[in-house]
């Protein structure tokens, strides 16, 4: 290629010099930032400084700790090597959509036709199609706190939101109860179970009641020509359940709501893929064709080589059941040892709780540090807990104020994705003797 000679034009100095601070959209304005994200910055710049930190702030893998299966990465390569590299249809390979609903057939005794599933490039563009679908600016969408961004999704589409808050005692679950009074002011509900960020699971009998809410609530309306509410149930977690915890689907458990109910679904976190960025939508036919439309149009199609993969993964089911004894052992293991390492403290009489794990890669924990001090500065917001266990013990976490949650004090994320059993132990040492420098 003929070299040509081009002077060099610096961008930013003419964007700074060309005029003043951009006017842009309204949805520009309105949206915010991941609070997450801000938080794992200030935890890479300790660690770049050579801090050692248990960093328990991202809700990814380690490949280390957590590889994707063989057989997918195997598959993958093979993907590459056949030239599976150009455009895949727009929702997705047939033989992957084919093989989710031999999945959902298989593992949840749900038969989905083809048409309802729609294949994108991870779970979030499912979630933010869905909104898209469903809600119109100024409508409302009810969702528990904490939650996992509906906060920037409600932003994204204009929604107003109905946040309501849960608590510890119920493990962090809502309620048909607290949904109730808002139910008829709601377009659409958001669950998520496994949780993030709590790691608990929603038992059957409470979702029984959520959707049953959801089935009476569309009778009404039904009887007064009224929009309908719909559930968008995120269930991107489900595969990993520990213990006696069991996932079920609104479907399952009240097979009216296949009317009203979208999935959102995805390799990322129960293959630990989150870079591969394969996920799916199930719905209804009817609200799936526009949710296919937005997919296409936006072009969050998921890679072609990784979808053709996946698919031979999912019908591997004897690979799924392996993979998934070696990965939830291994997740469990951790969890286990924070959840002890959290009881034994509180043993101790420090300031601490935590709840069982359940499901998903995380763990809550509490941190009941506020009105107390250290070093004589008194803590006075979830934000203080923060930096003083990751300044002082190296030990990140994330509040649950990042997820909206405003409710009792001091609940924090620990995700266990990228840490190993030894950073977990010398974490909880760390912690423990900061802990008790506390007054
Ligand atoms: C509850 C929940 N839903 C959906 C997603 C989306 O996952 P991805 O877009 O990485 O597939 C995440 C990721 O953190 C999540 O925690």
């Amino acid at each position: 290629m003929a070299t040509l000679s081009r002077s060099l034009v610096d961008v930013a100095e003419q964007v700074s010099a060309g005029r003043p601070a951009p006017d842009l959209s309204a949805l520009a304005d309105r949206l915010s930032g991941s609070a997450i994200l801000k938080i794992a910055a200030e935890v890479r710049a300790l660690q770049a400084a050579g801090q050692p930190v248990l960093n328990l702030t991202v809700g990814d893998f380690s490949p280390k700790e957590f590889p994707i299966p063989a057989a997918l990465a195997q598959a993958c390569v093979r993907a590459f090597e056949t030239g599976q590299t150009n455009y895949p249809p727009s929702d997705g390979v047939p033989e992957l959509r084919a093989a989710i609903a031999r999945l959902y057939e298989r593992e949840l005794g749900l038969r989905y036709p083809l048409e309802s599933i729609i294949v994108q490039s991870g779970g979030r563009p499912g979630i933010y199609a869905a909104y898209l679908t469903l809600v119109d600016p100024g409508e409302a969408v009810l969702y528990p706190l904490p939650s996992w961004n509906n906060n920037y999704y409600c932003q994204l589409v204009g929604a107003r939101a109905i946040e309501v808050p849960t608590d510890a005692a119920n493990g962090f679950m809502p309620t048909a109860e607290a949904l109730a009074p808002h139910i008829g002011a709601a377009r659409l509900v958001v669950i998520n179970t496994p949780v993030n960020p709590t790691g608990t699971v929603m038992p059957a009998e409470q979702l029984r009641a959520i959707c049953d809410l959801i089935l009476e609530e569309n009778h009404r309306r039904a009887r007064r020509g009224a929009r309908g509410l719909y559930l968008l149930f995120d269930q991107i977690y489900w595969m990993l359940t520990f213990g006696a915890a069991r996932h079920v689907t609104p479907v399952e458990v009240a097979p009216e709501m296949a009317a009203w109910t979208i999935m959102v679904d995805g390799i990322s976190k129960s293959f630990a893929a989150t870079g591969l960025r394969v996920g799916w939508t199930i719905a209804p036919p009817d609200v799936a064709q526009p949710i296919r439309d937005i997919i296409a149009h936006a072009g969050a199609w998921a890679p072609k080589p990784v979808q053709v993969a996946t698919a031979e993964l999912l019908d591997d089911a004897e690979a799924v059941h392996e993979y998934h004894q070696q990965m939830k052992t291994e997740a469990q293991r951790r969890l286990d040892a924070l959840y002890q390492g959290f009881q034994a403290m509180r043993a101790a009489g420090l300031p601490v709780d935590c709840l069982a794990p359940q499901g998903a890669i995380y763990l809550s924990a509490r941190l009941d540090l506020l009105g107390r001090s250290f070093d004589g500065r008194s803590f006075t917001s979830n934000d203080d807990i923060r930096r003083f266990v990751l300044e002082q013990a190296g030990f990140a976490v994330v509040p649950f104020d990042a997820f909206g949650f405003q409710g009792e004090p001091g609940w924090v994320r620990l995700s266990v994705g990228a840490v190993s059993l030894a950073d977990i132990e010398s974490g909880l040492q760390r912690l423990h003797r900061a802990l008790e420098r506390v007054r």
